[in-house]
């Protein structure tokens, strides 16, 4: 089975976890180009402005699904606090486009944008925002992402704990703001 498809079903096996978080959050898409041009790789546009503080929402670019998060002020506060426990703090390896090179990993500090594809074997991890014992992963768990499949987590900038099965930090796509509410995914002008 080839990769994408192998990732593909990983994904949709998956979903079950992510429909829980789109029962609370918004789900919105815009798919602009036709479906064909989709498939090929064509940028879609994300609406954000129905996103709220703590609220995550996916779209679906290449195949794949693009988290959009709004993260809080104790969510970014949370960043500093797992610097020193993530394995590449600074995105200093390639593949990340140069916005990915800052404390928090986006554009626009409070809002993130990720590809939702564990870089070990390609499941989809499950969000984990509460924090502490309540998160069910540990008592001093900040928040983040938990790949249930071998078990790596990610802070909320999507970087990975050091000393887990994915080698990088989650994917940061390539994609740039059209207007305060509104996301290109998938082509930041640079390419
Ligand atoms: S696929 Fe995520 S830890 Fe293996």
């Amino acid at each position: 089975m080839d990769c994408g498809r192998r990732r593909l079903l990983l994904w949709t096996a998956g979903a079950g976890g992510a429909a829980t978080v789109a029962a609370a959050v918004p789900f919105a898409v815009s798919f602009t180009p036709s479906e064909r041009a989709k498939a090929a790789g064509a940028p879609v546009e994300a609406d954000i402005s129905k996103l709220g503080p703590g609220q995550m929402m996916t779209v679906e670019w290449r195949g794949k699904p693009v988290w959009i998060i709004n993260r809080t002020k104790e969510m970014l506060d949370s960043l500093r606090k797992t610097d020193g426990e993530v394995s590449d703090p600074k995105s200093d390896k390639p593949m990340q486009p140069d916005y990915a090179k800052n404390e928090t990993r986006s554009i626009k500090p409070e809002i993130m944008v990720a590809v939702g594809i564990c870089t070990h074997l390609g499941c989809s991890p499950t969000e984990k925002f509460k924090t502490g014992a309540e998160s069910g992963i540990s008592p001093d768990w900040p928040g983040g992402f938990f790949c249930p499949c071998h078990g790596s987590t990610f802070d909320l900038a999507g970087r990975v704990y050091k000393s887990k099965p994915a080698p990088d930090n989650l994917e940061v796509p390539p994609h740039k703001y059209l207007a305060d509410t509104r996301i290109l995914i998938g082509d930041d002008g640079k390419a």
